[in-house]
């Protein structure tokens, strides 16, 4: 209540779309959204991933004209996922690290048709190429447990950022949360005459059964789960860590994953990195909204802008999103 009595009135700048846009909080802009894309060895049309409605594995052809519509509707980068043939997976991943890998071919693709247009992106993790489907290289523990090896991924990480950078890559972004895997990369892009490229740290990463999707995205065959790597959906104070120690190894970006049900940690790690914080809206994420929509539940579009807005009122600087392309086309 105000003086005379009469209530105070925060519905006054609600009155007219003039209004709201004048005193818009959070603004979306293309530039700030990354585009995730996937290119598939061995199929020679564009291949629907069904649980993901619109989204894609591509063919090298039409991952290029795909990255060229998302450069040209303003979209500020592209994160590639390579997705090799069945029989080219093993145990170590080696497709990964193979300059005639599919991801490394698409990525020097996208650096001959774009250059430093765009901000080429890829993810550096093993679980595209295994045939286990891990993110890392299988060994046994101090105490004889079957466990992914920490360190002999590192040296595996290594090579495929060396691999990604020669390729073109911007930014290599390991997802694998192994611990030291940002210092050990930074130490190998460097040893390597490679001080230009960035990484971005997936660095409070949560094992979340919103991946399903991606699984059917990548043909990925992992059988078990990654809670003996990701984070704990219920531990706050353990991603923020992560984020710290990420930092610390030299990450010039940090991610939070999924973003949805992590807004809480996308706000606090924000409110504490001295660097831009991405957050990853993912397949699940987009799916569940698809899903809704196509049974007619919700409107794609606004639930895709309201979440995506959500995800940079927690904190994101950066938000990578399925929707880029059609939200950036949208904003402008
Ligand atoms: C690991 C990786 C995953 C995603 C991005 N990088 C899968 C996982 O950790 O299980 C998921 C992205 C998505 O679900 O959209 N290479």
């Amino acid at each position: 209540m105000s003086g005379q009595g009469q209530p105070v009135r925060p519905r006054r700048s609600r009155a007219t779309a003039a209004l709201r846009r004048l005193v818009s909080e959070t603004r979306l802009s293309p530039a700030q959204l990354v585009l995730p894309m996937f290119v598939a060895d061995g199929i020679d049309e564009p291949k629907p991933i069904a649980s993901m409605p619109g989204v894609v594995q591509h063919t090298r052809d039409s991952l290029r004209k795909a990255a060229d519509e998302a450069v040209r509707a303003g979209v500020g980068g592209l994160m590639l996922f390579g997705v090799p043939k069945p029989e080219d997976k093993d145990a170590e991943g080696s497709e990964g690290t193979d300059p005639h890998g599919i991801l490394n071919h698409a990525l020097a693709d996208l650096k001959a048709d774009l250059g430093d247009e765009t901000v080429l992106m890829a993810d550096t993790c093993l679980d595209e190429f295994t045939d286990h489907g891990h993110c890392g290289v299988l060994g046994t523990d101090g105490a004889g447990r079957a466990v992914v090896d920490n360190d002999a991924t590192l040296a595996r990480y290594a090579a495929m950022a060396i691999a990604q950078a020669e390729a073109g890559a911007h930014v290599v972004s390991p997802s694998g949360m192994m611990d030291g895997q940002v210092a050990a990369i930074r130490a190998a892009l460097d040893a390597a005459g490679r001080d230009d490229v960035l990484i971005l740290a997936y660095a409070a990463k949560y094992a979340s059964a919103f991946y399903g999707p991606f699984r059917e995205a990548v043909g990925s065959s992992l059988d078990g789960d990654r809670r003996a790597y990701q984070l704990d959906p219920g531990n706050r104070r353990e991603g923020l860590r992560e984020a710290r120690l990420d930092v610390a190894e030299g990450a010039d970006f940090v991610m939070v994953k999924p973003a949805m049900s992590y807004l809480d940690v996308l706000r606090e790690v924000a409110d504490a990195s001295p660097v831009p914080v991405f957050a990853y809206q993912i397949s699940g994420e987009y799916s569940m909204i698809l899903a809704a929509a196509e049974r007619g539940w919700i409107d794609e579009q606004a639930a895709a802008l309201e979440s995506v807005t959500s995800i940079v009122r927690a904190g994101a600087d950066n938000v990578l999103t399925y929707f880029a392309t059609d939200l950036a086309l949208r904003l402008r």
